[in-house]
């Protein structure tokens, strides 16, 4: 009967893939309820058949599919480009896994298409400095369509006449747009058409109502792990607006986004690295812009899975993760790139913020103050050793311990699950 929630509770990256990934041995499904092919999550594991040491970055499909007998779901609060999905199923089934029988596409889901992508770019393109800073995959845009009632969906992909009348209707309102506001290329609705409407065979399928498919897997009761995708503090509500991305990513999205009731939700899980990554612009208080930022950034390979982007980096900010907690109701903590902190003499993490000589333990909503803010920090002391192996809480050093209780303690909700290294294997789990 009851769903496990994986958010990421800082800027996204934070390792859902890795967690999702061994959490979902525990569970019969796994179901992504947000964002698109914006999101990249890392799964390394070492194939049982093989025993070939496997990376795979996944963008659409759930971090379940590599672990035999899971099936996964694409629900309807995913932005889905089509040719991106059958992409990741090819490379998929390319690697020997079986995708037929175990992946199911909402058929409410709505389509990034190509004007999404373009539009997105050349919103960023002309917004100059103040551009997001987004991955460039149509994700806002794609939204946008979403709630102004004009999106195209999953089950209009099923439909060969209905496809073409709503494709060509959109392109030539956003050929207007790309032409006239952006001084873009069109883009060639026959040329389009054509493309599209081949999908409707390949992702046949895939395609069912997954909000009935899963209420029914939770009656039967079977165990479902709800994946979130980027980060709480990128949620459009609750995130640094408008640097966010456009979904929600909080733990409301994983009811709207898959048609699950909140009565299901028993856990909620928020991932946290030990330090703090974000990539794309905005407000970023614990920021280290010097040699150490550059060390950890070279340390923990921060590096977009999606876009090759450099990540930003620096010292955990404990008045955000506080917030994060909050507004998710989080139920456990993971800490992640506990291994990346190995070797430092000191290390930091940010308490409260400082604001016209004023000390505040509040995450601020207003954008131009959290610009301002000058973080409170409390040391630790580092701890030299390599951890990257440790499986047993008890066996990591002592400064390392004395550092997570003091992120349990202060932020109110206890670290269950520690990372130490970006394989399966590499992990700590407290119950
Ligand atoms: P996601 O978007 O939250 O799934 O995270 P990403 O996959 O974008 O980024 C996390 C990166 O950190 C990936 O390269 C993972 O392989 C890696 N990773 C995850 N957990 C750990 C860890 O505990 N230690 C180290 N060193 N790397 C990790
Ligand atoms: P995962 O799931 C980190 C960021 C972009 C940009 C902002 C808006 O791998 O954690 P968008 O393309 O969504 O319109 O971009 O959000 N962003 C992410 N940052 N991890 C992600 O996903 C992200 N998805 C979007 O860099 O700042
Ligand atoms: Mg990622």
């Amino acid at each position: 009967m009851p769903v496990s929630v994986v958010i990421g509770a800082q800027w996204g990256d934070e390792g859902k893939g890795k967690l999702v990934d061994l959490l979902s041995k525990e569970c019969q499904i796994v179901a992504r309820y947000q964002g698109g092919a914006n999101a990249g999550h890392t799964i390394i594991w070492t194939d049982e058949k093989t025993g070939v040491q496997q990376k795979f970055v996944l963008h659409l499909v759930p971090s379940g599919i590599f672990q035999e007998g899971v099936a996964c779901v694409i629900g309807n609060g995913v932005v889905i480009d089509p040719v991106a999905v059958m992409e990741e199923i090819r490379m998929i089934r390319d690697l020997g896994y079986e995708v037929d029988g175990r992946l199911f596409i909402s058929h409410n889901a709505h389509l990034i298409m190509p004007y999404h992508k373009a539009l997105d770019q050349a919103k960023e393109r002309s917004s100059g400095g103040a551009a997001i800073g987004t991955t460039g995959r149509g994700i806002g845009p794609a939204y946008v369509d979403k709630f102004a009632r004009s999106g195209i969906r999953v089950v209009d992909l099923l439909n060969r006449d209905v496809l073409a009348q709503k494709l060509k209707n959109a392109i030539e309102e956003k050929n207007a747009l790309l032409k006239h506001l952006y001084g873009s290329e069109g883009l060639n609705v026959n040329q389009i058409i054509e493309e599209y409407v081949a999908f409707d065979q390949l992702i046949d399928p895939f395609v069912t109502d997954t909000a009935e498919y899963l209420n029914l897997a939770l009656k039967e009761g079977k165990n479902v792990l709800a994946e979130g995708a980027q980060g709480a503090l990128l949620d459009v509500d609750f995130g640094t607006y408008p640097y966010v991305t456009s979904s929600h990513p909080t733990v409301g999205g994983c009811c709207t986004g898959l048609g699950i009731p909140p009565t299901a939700i028993n856990r909620i899980i928020g991932i946290a690295k030990a330090y703090a990554t974000r990539v794309g612009n905005g407000p970023f208080p614990t920021e280290l812009e010097n040699e150490l930022g550059e060390d950890i950034r070279r340390v923990g390979h921060e590096f977009g899975a999606t876009t090759g982007r450099p990540r930003r980096t620096g010292w955990l900010d404990l008045v955000a993760l506080k917030y994060t907690a909050m507004i998710n109701g989080l139920t456990e903590l993971a800490i992640t790139k506990l291994d990346v902190l190995s070797g430092l003499e000191t290390v930091q993490a940010a308490v409260a913020y400082g604001y016209d000589g004023k000390v505040s333990s509040r995450f601020p909503s207003e954008l131009q103050t959290l610009a301002r803010v000058t973080p409170v920090f409390t040391d630790y002391s580092g701890w030299k050793e390599n951890i990257e192996h440790i499986t047993d809480y008890n066996d990591l050093p002592e400064a390392a311990r004395n550092y997570l209780q003091f992120v349990e303690s202060f932020v109110g909700v206890p670290i269950r699950l520690v990372s130490t290294g970006p394989a399966r294997e590499q992990t700590i789990i407290r119950y």
